[in-house]
């Protein structure tokens, strides 16, 4: 996103974030000043999404600020907080992933593909991890999926239905934009999530609809609430994270994140 976004061909670049701006979307950190009424006190350590988090300063509202589990250190604050939220946020109200139904994680070594991989398995789904290259599956498969397919590989997309039996998988989580690759890969009746575009390089995916048709396909986008929190959905991040706490989030698991999780932090 943030290469995107330097690079001017992220779609939000055509109307809402123009230069000058500074880049970066989450940010971890200590409060150095906030009013006489915040929760929020000097020395606090808090993490939230925010336009221009790549400053040594930032001044946000109050609303996109939470505060820091204990066990956490800020590194982990700051890139689990908007990844997990998205990753549970697709999966699970959107996605509906069930315990043993397929997922093919697009980006699967990306920052939301990374979350989105965990969060599957510990769901108890079967995760297919779609990467670049073998440096990058490693790295899915250090986090315990087992199956992994190369987009650099001509016809990969017969390489996922292989692995399902030839049936294809339950849902796609696409943060490439390959939807059209995405319905090869689906089951009939099967989910393609939307939820960003990272290989387009600012050009949008065209589509013959009767795709969507003869695979009985359900394709539905994902946003995180602008208009409440860009990059912290609260209550989806508050899921995220009890469920965090009962599963086996490689950064997370053994904490007591919810008994930690102070009131302010829970959210509207
Ligand atoms: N909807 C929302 O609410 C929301 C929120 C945040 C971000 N986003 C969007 O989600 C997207 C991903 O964000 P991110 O932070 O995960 O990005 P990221 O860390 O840069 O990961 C992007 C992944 O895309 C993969 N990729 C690139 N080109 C590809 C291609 N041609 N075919 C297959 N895979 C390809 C890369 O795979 P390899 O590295 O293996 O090559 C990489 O892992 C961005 O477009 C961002 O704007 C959406």
């Amino acid at each position: 996103m943030d290469v995107l976004y330097c690079q001017g061909k992220h779609q939000n670049n055509r109307r809402h974030i123009k230069p000058p701006f500074i880049l970066g979307n989450e940010f971890a950190g200590v409060v150095v000043e906030s009013s006489s009424s915040s929760s929020f006190k000097p020395g606090d350590r808090v993490f939230g999404g925010a336009l221009g988090s790549y400053a040594e300063y930032i001044a946000v509202e109050e609303r996109l600020v939470r505060k820091i589990p204990r066990q956490w250190t800020n590194e982990q604050a700051c890139a689990v907080g908007s990844s997990g939220a998205i990753g549970w946020g697709c999966l699970v109200p959107v996605g509906q992933l069930k315990k043993e139904q397929s997922v093919l994680v697009t980006g699967a070594a990306g920052g939301l593909g990374v979350m989105a991989c965990q969060i599957a398995l510990a769901l108890g789904a079967r995760v297919i991890g779609l990467v670049g290259g073998s440096e990058k599956a490693r790295v899915v498969k250090g986090l315990g999926v087992e199956t992994i397919v190369s987009y650099n590989n001509k016809g990969w997309e017969q390489e996922v239905l292989n692995h399902t039996a030839g049936e294809g998988v339950d849902l796609v989580f696409d943060v490439v934009g390959i939807v059209e690759s995405s319905l090869r890969c689906l089951k009939y009746g099967g989910s393609v999530v939307i939820v960003g575009y990272a290989g387009r390089g600012g050009v949008m995916e065209t589509l013959q609809l009767n795709k969507i048709l003869l695979k009985g396909a359900s394709v539905k986008g994902y946003v995180s609430n602008s208009k409440v929190s860009p990059n912290l959905p609260s209550p989806l991040l508050h899921q995220a994270i009890e469920f965090e706490y009962r599963s086996t989030y490689q950064y997370l698991h053994e904490t007591e994140i919810w008994r930690t999780w102070s009131p302010c932090s829970i959210g509207d």
